[in-house]
């Protein structure tokens, strides 16, 4: 049986929303990046000029704000439409200013409530791809299956730099791997569902793998989690060759 819920979690620039659509796309499942949640809310703070240091008020937005995700409404090379408030916001919570803040408003133990709240009714009727950075740990402990996709920090910052040169913006890759170290500590070390593999996750090292390598790896994970006919086996295993 093909797993009905599959759990990829991983640091930032490590593929996984790249990977989990089309792992989605594959398998005719629903596809729900949590991470553009995160960023839509942190874009609305803002803009409403609150500081991302501000829990209180932090707290408060996130019960004020509307974040909806679903298939793309536009042909623009987007993998799924994000609308804050009814506003399209796709491609807005991509701009560097939220790269740089997103973390930050993203441990706020009341935002992830409300988040994690919207991302488990999502996954209610299963056949879902859900990628972040807790699903396997918080969001969803008995998925199906859990892929923790990871690559060395540099790597990441080279594909980022690439996802941003394809889409015109030029960054320099020192600083994005800073920015990208950054995030990673701080998503790392909150109180909160900190980003960390489930114990019964399966460890993908993604180094030197084009997307197509990526996506074929995280299928053979698929096919071996299918021919077990049950949930992933515990104690963590690595697939690296
Ligand atoms: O695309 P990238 O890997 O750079 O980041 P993202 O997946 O869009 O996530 C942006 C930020 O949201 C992360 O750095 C985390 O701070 C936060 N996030 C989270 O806390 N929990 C999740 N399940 C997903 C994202």
């Amino acid at each position: 049986m093909t797993p009905r819920t599959i759990a990829i979690d991983g640091p930032a620039g490590a593929g996984k929303s790249t990977i989990g659509a089309l792992v989605a796309e594959r398998l005719g499942y629903l596809f729900l990046d949590t991470g553009a949640m995160y960023r839509a809310v942190t874009l609305a703070a803002q803009r409403r000029g609150i500081d991302p240091d501000d829990g209180p008020t932090l707290t408060k937005l996130a019960r004020e704000v509307r974040v909806n995700i679903g298939p793309p409404t536009v042909r623009d090379g987007r993998a799924y439409t994000v609308l804050l408030d009814g506003e399209d916001v796709t491609w807005a919570i991509r701009e560097p200013e939220i790269d740089r803040i997103v973390s930050q408003v993203a441990r706020v133990p009341y935002v992830r409530d409300a988040m994690v709240e919207q991302q488990r009714a999502l996954a209610e009727r299963g056949r879902l791809v859900m990628v972040g950075r807790d699903i396997g740990t918080v969001v969803l402990p008995k998925a199906d299956l859990k892929v923790f996709l990871t690559a060395s920090a540099a790597e990441r910052a080279k594909r980022r730099e690439e996802e941003l040169r394809a889409r015109g913006q030029v960054r320099p890759r020192q600083e994005l791997l800073q920015e990208i170290l950054r995030r990673d500590r701080l998503d790392s070390e909150r109180a909160v569902a900190p980003l960390r593999a489930a114990d019964d996750a399966i460890i993908v090292q993604t180094d030197g793998l084009s997307v197509g390598q990526a996506l074929e790896r995280v299928f053979a994970v698929l096919t071996r989690a299918d021919a077990r006919e049950g949930p992933a086996p515990h104690g963590g295993q690595a697939s690296r060759s």
